[in-house]
């Protein structure tokens, strides 16, 4: 593999989820792939999973892990071409590219839609100017429009819960009082197309994702009927894809918050959230502490997604 940004990268899902569930049952096994080898993550944004799963991830192959945080002790980088930089932006991305590239053999990059420039978010201008000008292969740690380790963990997670061959996966939104980017829901979107599973996207008008990203997914914009007889429900907030609404919260409705009301509608469902979640907004307390929420170990999967992928782009150098 040369690049990890989105679902088609991974090629065939049973055999990317077949390959990490035989890393987590010996995530040591690897351990020579990854010596001499050097991860640099790349923080344009905030994180604590994708941060801490990442690096243990590549420390369980034998690497070796730069972390910079672009935002704290870096020089402060411009991204456009064309710009006189007599602000306060120090260095140009298209030199701070290629010489981050020199000193490692993988990049991961997390670069969060700026949700005031649809066209700019949706070509991923940051995590493609890595791919283009880095001369090593580069994969997302959560870019302007997808979260495909997320999503991969998100699914490994539900092949080690689901009882029956086709279970009913429900996306909700749920309200949050900041804009949130749409790239948790897309990406989990876009994996969970690559499977049989019913899938069912619920969310208020207003809030339609890609239609790319949406696929063969049903939309039900009655929350209940949609979660009626789910087996998953994963939980997530976002803002408006559609123009003119562009990045914007249209709504903090709290009658779409899961409570136990809207559980008990499931058919027993799970409950699932890519965390940070903010309680009583998204899920409510007894929701997310009751047995079936399983949003620890689905976390806890973010180190097998993240070693799986690591391995394929170790396994993809000359
Ligand atoms: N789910 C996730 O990516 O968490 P962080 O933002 O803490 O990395």
């Amino acid at each position: 593999m040369k690049k990890f940004t989105c679902v088609n990268d991974i090629g065939d899902i049973r055999a990317a989820i077949d390959e990490a569930l035989a890393i987590k049952r010996d995530r040591f096994a690897f351990t020579e792939l990854g010596r001499n080898r050097t991860l640099l993550m790349i923080f344009f944004n905030s994180s604590l999973r994708t941060r801490l799963s990442t690096q243990k991830a590549a420390l369980n192959l034998g690497m070796n892990v730069m972390v910079l945080d672009v935002n704290q002790g870096a020089w402060k980088l411009e991204t456009e071409r064309g710009v006189v930089m007599d602000g306060d932006k120090a260095e140009h991305l298209l030199e701070a590219i290629p010489v981050m590239g020199s000193y490692c053999d993988i990049i991961g990059v997390r670069s969060f839609a700026g949700l005031k420039d649809k066209a700019e978010d949706y070509e991923e201008r940051v995590i493609e100017q890595f791919i283009r000008y880095s001369g090593r292969p580069v994969f997302s740690m959560e870019a302007a429009t997808r979260h495909p380790l997320q999503s991969f963990a998100d699914l490994i997670t539900i092949e080690e819960y689901r009882t029956m061959e086709r279970p009913k996966v429900v996306l909700t939104w749920a309200p949050h009082p900041r804009a949130l980017p749409q790239a948790v829901p897309n990406s989990f979107a876009e994996w969970m197309n690559a499977t049989d599973y019913d899938f069912v996207i619920t969310h208020p008008h207003g809030y339609e994702l890609d239609p790319q990203f949406v696929g063969k997914a049903r939309v039900e914009y009655d929350q209940i009927k949609a979660l009626e007889g789910a087996d998953f429900v994963y939980a997530k907030n976002w803002s408006a894809y559609a123009d003119p609404n562009y990045g914007k919260v249209l709504s903090t409705d709290r009658n779409w918050t899961i409570d136990a009301a809207k559980m008990a509608v499931t058919n027993n469902a799970y409950f699932m959230h890519c965390l940070p979640v903010r309680r009583n907004m998204i899920v409510t307390d007894d929701v997310i502490e009751s047995e079936r929420s399983i949003v620890i170990p689905e976390a806890a999967n973010r180190e097998i997604s993240a070693q799986t992928v690591i391995k394929r782009l170790l396994e993809g150098l000359k």
